[in-house]
């Protein structure tokens, strides 16, 4: 097995795997939309070894941060292969996105009233529109209260006042586009139609024409059994047919999990095992922190390393830390871990290694399996690194 030899904890991304997701979405544009452009989204995992990756393969990059632009810029990115989006742009870094050509998402009043006065002829300016949730199945987006938080309220009338905000910048020559991303749980094929359905109504009553259109992210990517690109490109392509043409309107994707998701494996080793009550405690090198530092999961794609073959009943797999609840999994009827023996957990490239923080030991080192071998793209936080990640400039306080 490729991570054999690897000290752990360690994230290993598999970069054929990674070419495979990003061939595999720009296969189905190319056979559906051609003028289309994917863009990654860089919270999902900002690991800068994946910014330049993803610079070279031709894929931009979805910011939602100053910070998150200054850092793709720093990975091979110019203004040009940006989307900028979210709430919290600031002033210096929205004006620098006008001028150098970014795609720019607006969702504040802040937003509005700099675009009003920075933005361009010929700035890509978009609007996020928010899309009701009442009409997604309830299955598909879980519950929220009063509403999806991101996006312009076309019926509340936020919409119509948005677009009056951005006059000035439309008669400057700007070009307005939708923005319409919406987090669902399931990531089906029907939150994509319902996004575009919802697109061409807003079209239709707004009298808009757009230069183009952001369906946003969201989706799966290279896990077998759910759904592809092709249908979710079909599914988007079938709604939008009917107001917009794939010749002159642009549709943007902005994947993070698809992309990047299914690549990475985390290697653990077992440190300790007892038992207590019915159940084996097995204590990791890993963490919850590592593979689900929101804490909701509670099962993994994984597989064992171990010369084992007595089986154990009920083992109770658990994290580093002294939280009580840092327990990754139960598992039941599998062969009895022992000390040293490996752990490894698949598919947890997303929301994982640049999310969990350094509770107690500090990030793990980052490998990726590529043409050139298994090669390190991340060196562990020294206590050196974290003290000065905690301090001010001032010598005296890094003592
Ligand atoms: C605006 C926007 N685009 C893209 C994404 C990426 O989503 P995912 O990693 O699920 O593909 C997100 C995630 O929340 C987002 O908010």
């Amino acid at each position: 097995m490729v991570s054999d030899g690897i000290p752990t904890p360690a994230f290993v991304i598999n970069e054929r795997k990674l070419e495979a997701n990003i061939a595999s979405f720009n296969g189905a544009l190319r056979g559906i939309w051609s003028n289309a452009q994917l863009a990654y989204s860089v919270k999902t995992n900002s690991l800068p070894w994946i910014l330049r990756k993803m610079s070279q393969e031709g894929v931009w990059a979805e910011v939602v941060s100053d910070e998150e632009y200054a850092l793709a810029l720093q990975c091979g990115y110019d203004d040009s292969r940006i989307i900028f989006n979210g709430p919290i742009k600031g002033e210096s870094f929205i004006k620098k996105a006008f001028r150098g050509g970014a795609v720019v998402n607006l969702d504040s009043r802040a937003d509005l009233d700099l675009c009003a006065r920075f933005a361009e002829c010929d700035s890509m300016v978009g609007l996020r529109v928010n899309v009701p949730t009442d009409l997604f199945d309830a299955g598909d987006i879980g519950v929220f209260d009063g509403g999806f938080r991101f996006g312009f309220d076309c019926p509340s009338g936020g919409f119509s006042d948005a677009l009056e905000a951005i006059a000035p910048a439309l008669r400057r020559g700007a070009r307005i586009g939708l923005h319409l991303h919406c987090n669902s749980v399931t990531r089906s094929e029907s939150v994509y139609r319902t996004i575009a359905k919802y697109a061409v109504a807003v079209m239709e009553r707004f009298e808009i024409a757009p230069a183009f259109i952001d369906i946003g992210g969201g989706f799966f990517g290279g896990v077998e059994g759910k759904p592809t690109p092709e249908s979710y490109l079909s599914a988007i392509h079938e709604e939008l047919a009917c107001c917009v043409d794939p010749a002159s309107t642009m549709l943007f994707l902005e994947p993070g999990s698809a992309l990047i998701g299914s690549t990475t494996d985390l290697v653990t080793s077992v440190l300790d095992v007892k038992c207590v009550g019915d159940a084996s405690i097995v204590t990791t090198d890993g963490s919850r922190l590592h593979i689900d530092p929101l804490w909701k999961k509670n099962a993994y794609l994984y597989s064992l390393g171990t010369s084992s073959v007595a089986i154990c009943p009920k083992q109770v797999v658990c994290g580093y830390t002294c939280m009580d609840h840092d327990r990754i999994m139960t598992i039941a009827d599998r062969p009895a871990l022992q000390v040293g023996d490996r752990i490894i957990y698949h598919r947890v490239g997303a929301y994982s290694m640049t999310l969990g923080g350094m509770f107690i030991r500090y990030l793990p080192d980052v490998y990726v399996d590529g043409p050139s071998g298994v090669v390190k793209v991340r060196d562990t936080i020294s206590v050196e690194d974290y003290i000065a990640i905690n301090s001010t400039g001032d010598l005296n306080h890094r003592r």
